[in-house]
């Protein structure tokens, strides 16, 4: 359901290991759109050393090769408000999840975790057969996020992150056909 809305999605009922642990959590995970970029660019500001620009969104709200599957998405709270939101593009048969924020407010709640999730389903549906990602060697909770989601780690990219001059470690997964659902 690419561009299409899903509600309700319950975290800690069924039996979907990438989901299970928390409580039920209302969120609604629908494509970005200009309108949200304001709430994006204030979650961004707060969660990186080094921001991505708000030209750095809407370019990717735009690539001929995101649709239908590499659009950037949010979660939405019950208000409206944007909770969360990643950039995973879906190219030539491997996906890269590469940007993944959600609102300080908002963490620990098993956003973070309905959005890889969705960048795994996402990858399934455009065909991809691993997806990868970067991440700081100092950033524990996300690792620890990829990992509850099946990710393994691969390796480390010395001295990746230019601007702190960190290593990255590389973590991917195998994406099956299962994960479209
Ligand atoms: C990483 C991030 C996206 C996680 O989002 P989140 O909504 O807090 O994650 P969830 O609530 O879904 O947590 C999922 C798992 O991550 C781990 N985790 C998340 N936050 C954690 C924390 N503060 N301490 C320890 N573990 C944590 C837990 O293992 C958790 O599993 P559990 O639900 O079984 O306990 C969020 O912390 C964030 O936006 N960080 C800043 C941006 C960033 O670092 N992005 C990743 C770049 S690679």
């Amino acid at each position: 359901m690419p561009g299409g809305f899903r509600f309700g999605i319950h975290l800690g009922v069924d039996a979907d290991p990438l989901v299970g642990g928390g409580p039920a959590l209302r969120i609604r995970i629908r494509d970005m759109v200009l309108r949200d970029l304001d709430e994006v660019m204030e979650i961004e500001k707060a969660s990186f050393p080094t921001p991505w620009s708000r030209g750095m969104f809407s370019e990717d709200l735009d690539r001929p090769f995101s649709r239908p599957f590499s659009r950037p998405f949010v979660a939405e709270g019950a208000s409206g408000e944007v909770m969360g939101y990643a950039v995973c593009w879906n190219v030539a048969g491997e996906s890269h999840i590469l940007n993944i924020a959600v609102r300080p407010d908002r963490r620990g709640a098993g956003v973070g975790r309905a959005l890889v999730r969705e960048c795994i389903r996402r990858g399934a549906r455009a065909g991809c057969a691993r997806i990868h990602l970067e991440v700081r060697a100092g950033n524990e909770e996300a690792q620890r996020l990829y990992l509850r989601c099946g990710f393994v780690f691969d390796g480390i990219r010395k001295g990746y992150y230019t601007d702190t001059r960190e290593d990255a470690f590389l973590f991917s997964r195998e994406i099956r056909v299962r994960d479209a659902v």
